[in-house]
């Protein structure tokens, strides 16, 4: 089966545009995903146009801002001792995660639905010395797939307009066998002390708790991969905003080794 990929990257913080066209999606068993459509009832619609204003409006010194931010700490617990390969940071933001794993050898496409959030993290990445290390990829990962699995998929709080479950659904079908999944999200039920709370909570279809991913992956309905979960963790941790304050984040963290 043939299929397109339409997306934007930036080169040395020139946006490119390019349309690809597969025929090895049977061998992935990825060209059989459908664009999802947003099925969202809450009161963002977290879509392109969302985020783009998200980030155009951030300011480092904001108190939500994330376009400094360092990285996840649950990426270097988690994912440290892994051999590097190949790695998709999916909705990468300004790019701490991304340029922490190429810092640690991984070679890796970073990609965001937000151009403004692509080139805050090409500029950072550059200024870090690993610009030449990371394709940054501007696509909504809801329609874009990759041409080739990856050693590692790694996600933190991306929460596009669909509901966030069938998110990772999505984005765990892109894990090589043997490969790592690796969520950290809002935690169902908890406030989240960034921009796009909801009178002080994320609106539920953006969070997910530990049981709820690990029930997903051990769902054969829709894989049949297998995936052995090595971390599913809900942790709650406490960082100091731009702005000094502190702020309580309330995480949901899972980690997957899929089988085949
Ligand atoms: C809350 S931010 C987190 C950014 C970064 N991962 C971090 O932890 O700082 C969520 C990111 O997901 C991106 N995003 C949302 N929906 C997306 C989609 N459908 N495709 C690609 N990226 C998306 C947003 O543009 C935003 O940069």
């Amino acid at each position: 089966m043939r299929f397109s990929i339409r997306q934007r990257t930036l080169h040395n913080g020139q946006l490119r545009s390019t349309v690809q066209v597969h025929t090895d999606g049977e061998d992935l068993d990825m060209s059989e995903q459908a664009p999802m459509t947003p099925g969202h009832g809450h009161g963002h619609d977290f879509d392109r146009a969302y985020w783009e204003r998200h980030w155009r409006q951030d300011r480092t010194s904001d108190r939500g801002s994330m376009s400094g931010n360092p990285p996840n700490p649950h990426l270097a617990r988690e994912i440290g001792h892994l051999v590097p390969g190949t790695a998709l940071d999916a909705g990468c933001g300004a790019g701490a995660e991304a340029i922490w794993l190429a810092e640690h050898g991984w070679q890796v496409t970073a990609a965001d639905i937000s151009t403004e959030a692509l080139a805050r993290a090409a500029d950072r990445a550059a200024a870090s010395g690993v610009g030449d290390s990371v394709q940054w990829v501007a696509a909504d990962l809801c329609d874009w797939a990759p041409a080739a699995p990856f050693d590692l998929v790694t996600t933190a709080y991306a929460h596009p307009a669909v509901p966030q479950l069938a998110f990772y659904e999505r984005i765990a079908r892109w894990v090589a066998p043997g490969g790592t999944l690796l969520v950290v999200g809002h935690l169902h039920g908890h406030s989240h002390g960034d921009a796009e709370d909801v009178d002080g909570q994320p609106p539920a279809e953006a969070t997910a708790t530990a049981a709820s991913v690990t029930a997903l992956l051990e769902d054969t309905e829709w894989d049949d991969a297998g995936w052995d979960v090595v971390t599913a963790a809900e942790l709650h941790r406490t960082i100091t905003a731009p702005d000094g304050r502190l702020v309580e984040l309330h995480d949901v963290v899972v980690r997957a080794t899929r089988r085949r």
